[in-house]
């Protein structure tokens, strides 16, 4: 195994995907970010150097960060930010996983613009479990405000001003139309498109002219192949597939759309965005366009989220254990927090919205991160009484009832909770979507560890009726789920890794809102299972007014 070291040049940056030059935080430069390579079982060094005006950390969205949770770079919950002027060294092992991830800044609103793929490769000498691709070719989706990404803060989040592939938005938008990616394939040969959603806030479905393709992983997990002509990714999620360049030589249109499952919400830019296969010799004639599913065509989403099953024997493949520790039943949604005086609030009945999680709004620590305050036993920063279940049952998705403001839960606890579990114990999370406000697929992320998605659905969960569905043979393992629009999900997880994991969802705005929670793994008996000490060049969180009060 190797030791790969990079250097994350944090600085602003003029660009401009559309008509106007806009200031952004990026990583050398370059939006997207730097592609990282490793091999499994490599150690992974990036140096963050922050000349920027901002603060930042860095995550390495679906690494398991074994033994290194200091190295999760979740602001506030695993590290304090390093400052402006200030630098950072992520150091960590990357084993027992293949395919691609992405690196991202994990602080409100940065991950707009710093943002880039981590691609892990099989150990040398090792095969891929499917033919050997021609190329390689990241795909990385993203979201474009023509705007300072600090005021992306307002609650709603106002509509993006474009989605870009590889940092480019195309000739569907404004003053780029010469500014679309190009990918040049040869008729006959396979590629494997290693695609990101790195989008803040929106599923994305995707899908190339007259091409079908072959899904062979995603988070990094291995599936079993999967022809489709359409894929969805939720923000945070990542699709392995394989191109054949099996059609007539010429050029054919790959486009984006989002999903949009939501009611109760503005609707997004519902634009497409394309990009372009150019067969070799293909002569000017006019791209083949795709014909895009509707933006709210659930049962497709539904389809290929539901669809995919792990590779039963790959590499890296364990079965689902079928001893469960921990049950837990979690239930999803906006709601609202009071405006606070002196602000004036957009959202429904003049307040803002706030999320929960069984009926909690997490609330980020300020003064100290969370794993400090777990490792030095500093008290006062969070609580250890995370519900296993919300306060009230109640029919969960349906939407007309839940918008009366005396409801129970329109107005959630705000509260940094946390729920202790044991080393090595196995968590199963009924994962229960509601339309409180409003119903939509909430995307939810999992740091340091992937679960097993052991079943999807509509409607209330049903104890009975659906455990008996649900696959434990051969189910997908992600790091990030979108839970159905008025639906549920199973997962299920080995909490084999010490340290405080966030659990939360992975649309960028609900981070505020509060739809996010922290899971604290205690030691287990051997030093193999205990708490790393903390790197002696932490970030400190002395808070310089000129920066926190600007
Ligand atoms: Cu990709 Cu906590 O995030």
């Amino acid at each position: 195994a190797a030791t790969v070291e990079h250097v994350f040049q944090v600085k602003d940056v003029m660009v401009k995907p559309l008509c106007k030059e806009q200031m952004i935080p990026a990583v050398n430069g370059n939006l997207p970010g730097p592609t990282i390579n490793v091999r499994e079982g490599d150690t992974l060094v990036v140096h963050v150097i922050n000349n920027s005006t901002y603060n930042v950390t860095i995550h390495w969205h679906g690494v398991f960060q074994l033994k290194s949770v200091w190295m999760d770079g979740a602001n506030m919950i695993t590290q304090c930010p390093i400052q402006p002027s200030y630098n950072f060294t992520y150091q960590f092992d990357i084993t027992g996983q293949e395919g691609t991830l992405l690196w991202h800044a994990h602080v409100v609103n940065l991950r707009a613009t710093l943002h880039g793929a981590l691609l892990i490769r099989p150990r040398s000498g090792r095969p891929y479990p499917f033919p050997k691709p021609y190329e390689e070719v990241p795909l990385i989706f993203q979201q474009w405000w023509d705007t300072d990404v600090r005021l992306l803060e307002i609650r709603p989040a106002p509509v993006s001003d474009a989605y870009l592939m590889n940092g480019l938005a195309g000739d569907s938008y404004p003053c780029s139309k010469n500014r679309m990616f190009n990918l040049k394939v040869v008729q006959g040969k396979t590629y494997l498109l290693r695609i990101i959603n790195a989008a803040l806030n929106t599923h994305l479905f995707f899908k190339i002219a007259n091409h079908n393709v072959t899904v062979v992983a995603v988070d990094a997990v291995y599936t079993t192949p999967y022809l489709t002509d359409v894929m969805i990714l939720t923000p945070g999620q990542t699709v392995d597939a394989l191109l054949t360049a099996d059609q007539p030589i010429g050029k054919y249109y790959m486009a984006t759309i989002p999903y949009i499952s939501a009611i109760g919400i503005p609707t997004p830019d519902t634009n497409p965005t394309r990009g372009l296969i150019v067969y070799e010799g293909a002569t000017s004639s006019s791209p083949v366009k795709p014909l895009m599913p509707a933006p709210n065509d659930i049962p497709t989403a539904h389809r290929f989220s539901s669809n995919i099953t792990s590779l039963v024997g790959g590499p890296h493949w364990t079965p689902v254990p079928r001893h469960i520790d921990e049950k837990m039943f979690i239930t999803m949604g906006l709601g609202l927090d009071p405006c606070p005086s002196n602000t004036k609030c957009i959202g429904p009945l003049g307040q803002r919205y706030a999320g929960s999680l069984n009926n909690r709004t997490f609330m980020i620590p300020e003064r100290i991160s969370m794993q400090e305050a777990y490792f030095y036993n500093i008290t006062g920063v969070y609580t250890d009484d995370f519900p296993n279940q919300p306060p009230v049952k109640f029919d969960y998705t349906r939407f007309e009832q839940r918008t009366n403001s005396d409801f129970k839960m329109m107005f959630p606890e705000r509260k940094t909770s946390v729920k202790t579990i044991r080393c090595n114990s196995t968590v199963e999370i009924v994962l229960q979507n509601t339309a409180i406000l409003t119903r939509e697929s909430h995307p939810m992320h999992l740091h340091g560890f992937n679960f097993y998605v052991l079943g999807y659905g509509f409607g209330n969960y049903d104890p009975v009726r659906d455990a008996r569905k649900l696959n434990l043979f051969n189910p997908q393992m992600r790091n990030t789920v979108g839970v159905p629009p008025g639906g549920w999900v199973v997962l299920r997880f080995i909490a084999n890794n010490p340290g405080i994991w966030l659990f939360h969802c992975h649309m960028d705005a609900h981070l505020p809102y509060g739809i996010m929670m922290a899971f604290i793994v205690q030691n287990g008996p051997t030093p193999e299972t205990s708490l790393p000490s903390p790197p002696s060049n932490l970030p400190q969180c002395t808070r310089d007014p000129r920066i926190y009060d600007s």
